[in-house]
Order: C-alpha cells, then sequence, then structure tokens
C-alpha cells in the first residue's frame, strides 16, 4: 500500500491501469514512434470519465478532488508520459484555468465538452521570443467595438492541432510591456484568422502534439476574455502553479515506471553467475532511486493537498516540480544503465522514459524558473530589471 494515497486515490489508479492496459500499453511505441497523438483514446478517456475527474457535476464532471486527478495522472505518466501531458494541459492547463477564472457563462459553455472528451483544450502563452520570460508577450489584440483582433505567433502549444479550444494570451495594452496589460483570451478552433501552423518535433513526450499557432486578424467577441482585461499574466501564473503539480505527478510517473523496469530487469539478467540485482552497484542505485520517488511523492501529494484546501500553491508547486522532474531524470538514467546496451535500444522502455524525462525540467516553467519562484517566496522579487525587452 502507498502510504502517500487516499483509498480514492488508489482507487483512481487502479482504474486507470486497467484502462492502459488495454488502451495505452500496446501501442505506446508505435505512438511514439510515428509522433502519434491519439485522439480517439483521449475522447475514450472522456467517455469513461476521466477527463471530468475534478471538474465539478454541475458542469458534466464527477466532482472529485484535484488530488483524485493528481493521482490520475501519475498513474497515467506510467504507461505513456507523452499521452499524459495532453491529460495534463487539458486539465491543469485549460479546464480548471476556466473553472477558476471563467464567468459562469463560459463554464457552462465550456466545461462540459472538456469533461466528456468532446472538446480538447490548449494553453498558448509562450511565443518564439519568449518562454521563461513569459510576460514578454508581443501577440496582440486590439479592440474594435465589441471584437478583439488579434495578431501574432504562439510557440510549444501542446494539443494544438486537435484542440477545440485554446486559452491564449495576448496583450491588449499596446503602451505597456511586462506583465501589465495582458489578457486571457478563449478562441475556440476554427475562428476565421487562427492557424495551426508547423509542427515541433521533439526528442520525447512524442505522443502529444505540438504545434506554432498563427493569428492574423483573429476577431474573437469581448465575451471570450476569461476574467478580467489587463489581468490576464495573473491568470497565466496561477493556472501555472497548479500545473507545475500536474508536470511534478508525470516526472514521479516516469521515475516510477523506471524504477518499476530497472527491478524487473535486475532481477532477471544474470552475469558473473548471478542475477545483477544481487551487486550492491545495482542495489544503491535502486536504493536511490526509490529514495528520491517517496521524496517526491510526498512533495507532490502534499502540494495538490494544499492546492484541494484552496490555499496557495506557488511555492509548494515549484518544490515539487524541482524535485520530482530531477528525479525522473536522474532514475531514467540510472534505469537505463542498469538496462546496460539493451536499455540504449527500442526494445525496453527506458529509452522512451530518458527522452521523455528530461523535458519535465523544462516546460511549465524550467528547473532555474522554479528556484526563482521559491527564493522569491523568502527572498522578494527584484525591485528593477534589466531592460533588455525590445
Ligand atoms: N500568482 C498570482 N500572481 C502572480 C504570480 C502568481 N503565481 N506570479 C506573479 N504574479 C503577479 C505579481 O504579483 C505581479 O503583479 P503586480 O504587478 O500586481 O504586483 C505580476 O504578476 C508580475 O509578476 P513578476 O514581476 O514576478 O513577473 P516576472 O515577469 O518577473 O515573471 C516569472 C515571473 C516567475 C519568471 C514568470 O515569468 C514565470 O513563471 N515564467 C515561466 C513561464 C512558464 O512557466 N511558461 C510555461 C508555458 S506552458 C508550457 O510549458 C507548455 C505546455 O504545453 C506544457
Amino acid at each position: 500500500m502507498d502510504v502517500h494515497l487516499t483509498e480514492a486515490q488508489q482507487q483512481v489508479q487502479e482504474a486507470v491501469k486497467a484502462f492502459c492496459a488495454r488502451h495505452v500499453d500496446p501501442f505506446v511505441a508505435q505512438w511514439d514512434k510515428d509522433e502519434h497523438f491519439p485522439l480517439e483514446v483521449f475522447r475514450k478517456m472522456g467517455e469513461e470519465g476521466y477527463l471530468g475527474i475534478p471538474i465539478p457535476e454541475a458542469y458534466g464532471g464527477a466532482g472529485e478532488s484535484f488530488e483524485v486527478y493528481i493521482a490520475a495522472l501519475d498513474q497515467l505518466s506510467r504507461h505513456d508520459a507523452g499521452f499524459a501531458c495532453a491529460y495534463a494541459v487539458h486539465l491543469s492547463a485549460h479546464a480548471l484555468s476556466i473553472l477558476e477564472f471563467g464567468s459562469e457563462a463560459q463554464k457552462q459553455q465550456y466545461l462540459p465538452g472538456l469533461a466528456n472528451g468532446s472538446v480538447l483544450g490548449a494553453f498558448a502563452l509562450t511565443e518564439p521570443h519568449c518562454g521563461s520570460d513569459a510576460s514578454a508577450l508581443r501577440c496582440k489584440a486590439e479592440k474594435d467595438g465589441e471584437h478583439y483582433v488579434l495578431t501574432g505567433t504562439k510557440q510549444w502549444i501542446t494539443n494544438a492541432k486537435s484542440a477545440g479550444l485554446f486559452l491564449l494570451f495576448a496583450r491588449t495594452d499596446a503602451a505597456t510591456t511586462g506583465a501589465k496589460g495582458i489578457t486571457a483570451f478563449l478562441i475556440e478552433a476554427g475562428t476565421p484568422g487562427l492557424k495551426v501552423d508547423r509542427k515541433t518535433h521533439k526528442m520525447g513526450m512524442r505522443s502529444s502534439e505540438t504545434y506554432d499557432l498563427v493569428l492574423d486578424g483573429c476577431r474573437v467577441h469581448e465575451s471570450q476574455v476569461l476574467g478580467v482585461v489587463g489581468e490576464g499574466f495573473k491568470i497565466a501564473m496561477k493556472t501555472l502553479d497548479g500545473g507545475r503539480i500536474g508536470i511534478a505527478a508525470q516526472a514521479l510517473g516516469i521515475a516510477q515506471a523506471c524504477l518499476d523496469e530497472a527491478r524487473t530487469f535486475a532481477n532477471q539478467r544474470e552475469a558473473f553467475g548471478q542475477p545483477i540485482a544481487r551487486f550492491q552497484a545495482i542495489q544503491w542505485k535502486i536504493a536511490d532511486m526509490a529514495k528520491n520517488i517517496w521524496a517526491s511523492r510526498a512533495l507532490t501529494y502534499q502540494a495538490a493537498s494544499l492546492k484541494a484546501a484552496g490555499k496557495p500553491v506557488a511555492d509548494a508547486g515549484a518544490k515539487a516540480k524541482l524535485y520530482a522532474s530531477r528525479t525522473a531524470r536522474e532514475a531514467a538514467n540510472e534505469s537505463l544503465q542498469i538496462h546496460g546496451g539493451y536499455g540504449y535500444t527500442d526494445e525496453f522502455p527506458v529509452e522512451r522514459h530518458y527522452r521523455d524525462a528530461k523535458v519535465t525540467e523544462i516546460y511549465e516553467g524550467t528547473s532555474e524558473i522554479q528556484k526563482i519562484v521559491i527564493s522569491r517566496g523568502l527572498v522578494g522579487t527584484p525591485k528593477a530589471k534589466v531592460p533588455v525587452r525590445t
């Protein structure tokens, strides 16, 4: 039994495991090779209730807690972290943001489709020139009567090709730079002027789709503003606070898969007349992986409990993501080492975990950004910034 998990969390993990045994495990290697996002399996997750876990029953969801959602994401990531990336963005970075910041009309309009899988959600903040420095975004939204006209380019947009709805951030006040004057918009796929552009070919997470978006005179009615005009950067940051707990869960799932597979391999593979698991060199690697996973699980589920209780999670989410993502990278490296030459081939899933793990230290805020968030909570924000933006 896992001491960190409640009964409801363990039940959801058993259910996700059974779902993956039927719909994910047999296909994951091929999806990875083909860079294929299995939209039909995603929709099936909606039909079976997994997409609605943290969405209230009033909006077509199951009304379960954020912690139960995190347990589902952790389990899904053990099977296919790429597919889990689509799941995490759909919920943490999209649907839960609408739940927190949307008007009643927006929630009624969009949450049922997001809960049942008929609509896939995407989050569009990053631009070609700015990732970590998110408030330097240049995409502009100019007011024209009751509409905004959006122009610009977004990059690294998970789920973009199949998405039905985008949560997109643009500058509504041209006189501003930085965090002020940014507004969040809900933009439906197919809106004229919104084009899904270049596909990004990634080293890992290849069963999630990543594209650029080009906005060229994209007209969006003012009713599609999420939250308050000019307050979009705070919406983005608060969304990412919760999103980072999701990435921690994803990293945790990858690390657990690496440990499970290393144990199986080490018990089966013989060298010098005995299973390699009998050698201390292997045992120490396994012990370190298990210890780091234990700590990552404690940090991740503690952060999830804080979020479920409505407490601020910027600090807890940053700590969980920072620690769990390093754990995932190191566990993938050590698991691959234990697999030896076999680990370097596509005969074992560990090479995929190795590729998938790395990005958990990069997306939804790099490890360096997590350290900025944690340290600002301790020593404050610098008063003046270096004026490098043009
Ligand atoms: N919650 C609420 N408000 C917040 C906040 C938070 N967590 N963080 C900052 N703010 C507010 C501040 O209080 C401030 O408001 P006031 O001006 O009213 O005081 C305003 O936002 C600006 O804050 P900062 O001056 O701290 O902003 P900054 O420009 O220095 O940036 C940062 C801070 C932490 C570095 C931020 O830019 C950041 O998190 N960068 C990383 C971006 C990121 O994670 N991108 C990932 C994109 S999604 C993705 O990865 C794709 C995917 O599909 C998986």
